[in-house]
């Protein structure tokens, strides 16, 4: 049987993405995941550019099979996503990866490297294999790429523009999914609320999409990620009214200060952010929120990171994601004087760190004694005769209970918060 060794790097995306790779090649060249990339016949990197960091490990692990191409020449590497659509052998980028089987045969028949980083619209999702069932739970890939240009990322020039999946399309998906057994759908995009459609013959937005979506018979609906630029009223409203919309929303702010948020051209304000947190606790009480950060971008002051100590805290945030910023080559702040040095940055990202995890602990802790509704997964890791479910805000949950349970809905007292999860009991 042929081999393929496949390695993700990066985001949510490259996860989903990576999912469709392996299927793709099963179906076109029946291909079995490998984790050893000695036994590989394809060798596939589908790699992230976001930061530096990341970039880097690509060209380290392409640097380390190097020599199993010079030892089989028949073996075939592939490097695919955003670094690919950057660096422009066979290069694939993020919207082209359904084309990966016909540029292996072309990389064989030619002997030559095959390049296809171009945007071809939505063309991607007309020829994939369905979604992939984990645990009662699927992604749904409703738009692709971004068209915000924050002054630091790469993102719309390795994944092109925004674009919208039809309706018919996205409901068609759903349905099948939920033949599958599929509970729970997450509904992907890097800004999903960017989202627009025709539903009934009208012009539709994401917060009618959510609507819609909650008729089907799908018991429970995630979203991520949000962009606060388009979280209007009405969706606000929806997560008031819709019963089957998850509470819980990753909305990234990136910095608590409106100097930096305007040089990294967000387009809002920390007091608009406030002011879209504060009106969805008020329509969803229980809602749960998590954010990405960067911290050192540059010109950024003591003064600039306390604000967004500050605002982390008055928000509330769950357990979200810090990053350091990471100059990328072609975006405008890269070019920007006053680069904050490497030891503040790290010290500001510990800072970051430390008060965002003890902000999800008390959040955990405050949920000892609730009973909360958690799609169980599976068995739990450590303990065979307990299953694992996850909470509305994303928590882990393993408690007593059999196979019966697996891929169904559960409503679980939570009896004690650690520090990766939390225990319970069949309510
Ligand atoms: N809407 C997208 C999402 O969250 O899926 C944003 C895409 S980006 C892949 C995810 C996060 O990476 C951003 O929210 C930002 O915090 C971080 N990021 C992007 N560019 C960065 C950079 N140059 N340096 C550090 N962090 C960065
Ligand atoms: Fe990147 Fe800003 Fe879009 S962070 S993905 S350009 S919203």
């Amino acid at each position: 049987m042929k081999k393929l060794y496949l390695r993700t790097f990066g985001c949510q995306m490259n996860e989903y993405d990576s999912e469709k790779i392996s299927d793709l090649l099963r179906e076109a060249e029946g291909l079995e995941l490998t984790a050893q990339p000695d036994d590989a016949d394809v060798i596939v990197f589908n790699t992230c550019s976001v930061r530096e960091k990341a970039q880097e490990k690509v060209f380290a692990d392409l640097g380390r099979v190097r020599h199993l191409k010079q030892q089989r020449p028949e073996v075939m590497i592939a490097v695919g996503g955003c670094v690919a659509s950057q660096e422009g052998p066979a290069l694939f980028g993020p919207q082209t990866l359904h084309r990966l089987p016909q540029l292996l045969e072309r990389r064989r028949s030619s002997g030559k490297p095959q390049v296809d980083i171009s945007f071809p619209e939505i063309e991607k999702f007309d020829h994939l294999p369905p979604a992939r069932v984990a645990g009662g739970a699927a992604f749904v890939s409703i738009m692709e790429g971004c068209s915000k240009y924050c002054s630091f990322c790469v993102v719309p020039y390795t994944r092109g523009e925004e674009v919208s999946r039809p309706f018919e399309d996205l409901v068609a998906e759903i349905d099948g999914l939920v033949q599958r057994g599929v509970k729970e759908v997450t509904l992907l995009g890097q800004n999903v609320n960017a989202w627009r459609g025709t539903i009934d013959g009208a012009p539709a937005d994401f917060a009618e999409l959510l609507r819609y979506l909650s008729e089907l018979e799908v018991e429970r609906v995630r979203y991520t990620t949000s962009h606060p630029r388009e979280f209007t009223q009405r969706l606000i409203d929806a997560h008031r009214d819709l019963e089957k919309l998850a509470p819980h929303v990753h909305l990234p702010v990136q910095s608590g200060s409106d100097r930096v948020l305007a040089a990294m051209k967000r387009g809002y304000t920390a007091l608009e952010y406030r002011s879209i947190v504060r009106r969805l606790r008020q329509a969803r009480p229980d809602v749960s929120l998590s954010s990405d950060f960067i911290v050192g971008f540059p010109g950024e002051t003591e003064a600039d990171f306390a604000a967004t100590l500050k605002l982390a805290a008055d928000a509330g945030c769950d357990a979200s994601f810090c990053f350091v910023y990471s100059p990328r080559p072609g975006t405008p702040a890269a070019d920007l004087a006053d680069q904050v040095g490497h030891q503040e940055k790290i010290e500001r990202l510990q800072r970051l760190q430390r008060q965002l995890d003890q902000q999800a602990a008390a959040i955990s802790d405050a949920m000892v004694g609730s009973t909360q509704r958690v799609l169980v997964e599976g068995p739990s890791k450590k303990r065979p005769a307990e299953v694992a479910g996850r909470t509305a805000n994303n928590r882990v949950v393993n408690f007593p209970g059999g196979a019966a349970l697996h891929h169904s809905y559960a409503d679980v007292r939570i009896t004690a918060a650690l520090p990766h999860s939390l225990r319970g009991e069949l309510a």
